[in-house]
Formats: C-alpha cells, structure tokens, sequence
C-alpha cells in the first residue's frame, strides 16, 4: 500500500470512520494512516476502539474514537462535534457501521429487520447528515460501505440486502443534492473478505471454501484489496468520482444469484 500511494495523499486530512474499531472499517482507516490522515474512529464498542486507537497510532496517526451507536443521531453529532474540535473540520467520511445476522426472510422479526436497517440505512444517513456543515467547508467526501446483497440476493440476508440497497440509493441521492457544494459521495461494495465478522456470520451455513468458488477469482479478499480504493475514493485522484458504487469483489457480482 505504502509503495502503491504516494504517501502524503491524505496528509493534513481528517477522516471519521463509522464502526471503525474492526473489519474492513479498521483496516480502510489504517489504509488511511499510511497516507498521512488523522483518524476519527466511531463505535459501540470502546475495547475495540481503545485497541484500534493503538493500532493507528503505532502507524504514525493521530488518532481518537468517540463511542456512539450509529442509530442515535444526538450521539453521532456530538462525535462530529468532538472531530471538530480536534481536527476541525472533518474531510471525509467513511459510513462502515453496519449489523448482521444470517435468517431466511420468514423468520426475521419486525425488531431484527428494523435493527439492520437501523444500522446499516439510518445510521448512515446519521453520519453523513451530522457531517454535512463541516464537508461543505472541506469540500469533503463520504464513501458508505454497502454489500453485494444491494445488487444481488444473498440467501437468508433480505434485511441487509434491503438496508443496503437503501444504502446505494442514499449515496445517490447525495451525490447529486450534495455534488453541487463539491461534496462527493460513493459507495464501496465488497466482495466477501477473509478474516472479518461478516463473513464469519455468513460462514456458519456456507463454507468459506464454497464463498470462494463464487467469486471468479478464486479466492476472499484480504481487507487491505479493499481498503487501497476506499483510500483512492476518499483522496484527489477521484476528485471527478461522485455518485458511483465502486465493486471490488474480485468479479463475484457477474456470477449470478449466489445462495
Ligand atoms: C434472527 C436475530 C438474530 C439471528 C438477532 N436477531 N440475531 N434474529 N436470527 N441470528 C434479532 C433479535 O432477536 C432481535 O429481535 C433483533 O434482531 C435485535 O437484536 P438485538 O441483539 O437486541 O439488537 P442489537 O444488539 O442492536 O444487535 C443488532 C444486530 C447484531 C444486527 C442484530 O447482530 C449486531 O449488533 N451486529 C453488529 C456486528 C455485526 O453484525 N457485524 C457484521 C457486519 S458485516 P427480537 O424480535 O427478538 O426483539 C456486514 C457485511 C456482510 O454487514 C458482508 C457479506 C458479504
């Protein structure tokens, strides 16, 4: 990465991230560090963010996280507020937090289908509306981590796939309400990625083994194949990318319906 991206790239930058404390989120915010940002992370979990906090700054970033569910929008704006007053305004912002749980579409109640797209869709729209004043003095960007359920149907996941659907839309919406103040927006859809707790979820029906027969490649992604476009996205050389879902999924979306 560090050899790929010139490493100033986000120099002098802030980028908050959402669910920041783990998964892909964690590793697109070290991506971040390497090119010389400043790290805002979110989350529920303090452990976790306590312990991502540590990470980034061994990478030579300084970096704080702000423990807020993304579903309570008082506790998303005062995390913006917090950013702001240590970074002043935010440049970018990474929607990551999202909620997961494999059951076929029978058996979701009202209260877990209201939770992921609590999470994923709400929760978003939470940190990207909390961010608005401060991205329109940066000219900044969102990038929202979406799901290859938004395209197409993965079994057992119709409330992620609705949530991140909604997710994809959102993002447009955006991009065009939003464009016009020199805010970009875009998504990120990751294929499946080894080692992160949403493929452990989706593992317990369908082995890893058969995941990656799915994908062309033959093989999950490593979080880091992710992360270097969500910093490509999130830097100048996408300055002209605004309003696109970004695949990286190793040609898994031109297979078919997987289940
Ligand atoms: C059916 C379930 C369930 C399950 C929870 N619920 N797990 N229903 N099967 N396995 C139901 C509960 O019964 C409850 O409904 C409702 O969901 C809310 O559950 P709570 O645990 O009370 O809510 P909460 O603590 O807010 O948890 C939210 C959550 C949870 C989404 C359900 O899994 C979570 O917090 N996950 C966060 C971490 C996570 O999922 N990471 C993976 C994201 S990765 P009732 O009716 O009983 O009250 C990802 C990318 C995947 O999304 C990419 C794939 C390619």
């Amino acid at each position: 990465m560090r050899a790929l991206l010139p490493k100033d790239l986000l120099r002098q930058r802030t980028v908050f991230v959402s669910g920041g404390g783990s998964g892909v989120n964690l590793a697109i915010a070290k991506a971040c560090a390497q090119v010389g940002a400043n790290l805002v992370l979110c989350g529920r979990t303090e452990t976790k963010l306590k312990d991502a906090v540590e990470e980034l700054t061994a990478l030579g970033a300084e970096a704080v996280y702000a423990i807020a569910d993304v579903r309570d929008a008082t506790a998303v704006k005062a995390a913006f507020e917090m950013a702001e007053e240590r970074f002043g305004a935010v440049d970018a912002v990474v929607c990551g937090a999202a909620g997961n749980f494999l059951a076929p579409a029978e058996r979701i109640s009202s209260n877990g289908f209201r939770a992921v797209v609590d999470i994923d869709l709400l929760g978003s729209f939470h940190c990207a509306h909390a961010a608005y004043e401060q991205l329109r003095r940066t000219r900044g960007t969102i990038l929202f981590v979406s799901g290859g359920q938004s395209q197409m149907p993965f079994a057992h996941q119709a409330h992620v796939a609705a949530a991140k659907a909604g997710v994809d839309q959102l993002m447009r919406s955006l991009a065009l309400e939003w464009g016009p103040h020199g805010i970009r927006s875009n998504s990120i859809v990751p294929g499946p990625v080894s080692g992160t707790e949403g493929m452990r979820r989706l593992a317990e029906t369908v082995t890893e083994q058969v995941w990656a027969g799915m994908v062309p490649l033959g093989r999950f992604a490593v979080p880091e194949e992710i992360a270097q476009i969500a910093v490509v996205l999130l830097s100048p050389l996408a300055a002209y990318v605004n309003g696109s879902q970004v695949v990286v999924d190793g040609g898994m979306a031109t297979v078919g319906s997987a289940a």
